[in-house]
């Protein structure tokens, strides 16, 4: 299997995007959408930026890795009686079937940027994107305090094992000179890309940061992988105290609930 695949199946991401709606439509709202198009959302999961984007008029199409995602998501289209929404499975390294110049935006939120070979990826993208179209990316800073996916990944794979020899982090999509090299090996001067810190916020007003972890810990790839690893070397509990001690820092919430806001790239590619 696929271990890219297998990462983003193994847990359910659903339970962690319901803590993410309201960012996700505040994304699609500053898009600033006027005219009907046709967009693509790359690593769209269960359609957080897809369904507000499909609630705007939008033909989206939604395209992840992850079956149980793309699952979710075609019952949450269906749900919200979006009909000129869908999703299918596909790898954002090599959108198969996907014919060139498809779509007047390409958007992905904190998707693409987790696709081994970047470099394939901004291809994919620019390739399926009509010329004056425009693709929009959110992604992680890599050592910024302020990013809290960003702070809560560099915890966990610091007690999961090391990755396979040629591993990309995914991270390095939080930094200009890797968008401006991928986008530029794409054939995209780096004059046409430009790029912004933006924050979105993780809410829950009934569950604690303690138990916002806890989610992470059942139901995120990545935490739980890290979680399976500090079993074997029985540093479980280090591990949570760190996470714990990091979302509570970040919370914002001063009423038992959880806000933690979440520094992003917001990096903007006009063709
Ligand atoms: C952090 S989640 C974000 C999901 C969604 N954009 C949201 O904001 O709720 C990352 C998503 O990227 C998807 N993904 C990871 N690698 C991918 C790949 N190679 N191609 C397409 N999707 C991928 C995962 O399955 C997952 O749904």
């Amino acid at each position: 299997m696929n271990p890219n695949k297998a990462l983003w199946e193994k847990g359910d991401f659903t339970k962690i995007a319901a803590l993410m709606r309201q960012s996700g439509e505040a994304v699609v709202q500053s898009l600033g959408i006027t005219t009907p198009l046709r967009a693509l959302d790359l690593g769209s999961g269960d359609g957080t930026t897809a369904v507000p984007l499909a609630q705007l008029g939008a033909e989206v199409v939604g395209i992840d890795i992850a079956q149980n995602l793309v699952e979710a998501g075609n019952k949450r289209a269906a749900e919200a009686g979006l009909s000129r929404l869908t999703f299918q499975e596909g790898d954002a390294s090599d959108l198969q079937g996907v014919d060139d110049d498809s779509f007047d935006l390409t958007l992905s939120v904190f998707g693409a940027m987790f696709a081994p070979k970047p470099f394939d990826v901004a291809k994919e993208m620019v390739r399926v994107t009509k010329p004056g179209g425009r693709i929009v990316m959110g992604n992680w800073i890599p050592n910024d305090e302020t990013s809290f996916v960003s702070q809560l990944l560099k915890i966990s794979s610091s007690f999961a094992p090391p990755p396979p020899e040629g591993f990309v982090s995914p991270m390095t999509w939080g930094v200009d000179t890797h968008i401006i090299e991928r986008f530029g090996q794409a054939g995209v001067p780096k004059e046409q890309i430009s790029m912004d810190t933006d924050t979105f916020h993780f809410v829950s007003p009934d569950e604690s940061p303690a138990d916002v972890i806890d989610l992470f810990r059942r139901f995120y790839g990545p935490t739980m992988n890290a979680f399976e690893a500090a079993q074997e070397s029985g540093k479980v509990d280090d591990l949570r105290r760190q996470l714990v001690e990091l979302a509570t820092a970040m919370n914002q919430d001063t009423d038992g609930g959880t806000s933690i806001p979440a520094t992003f790239l917001r990096v903007t590619v006009r063709l």
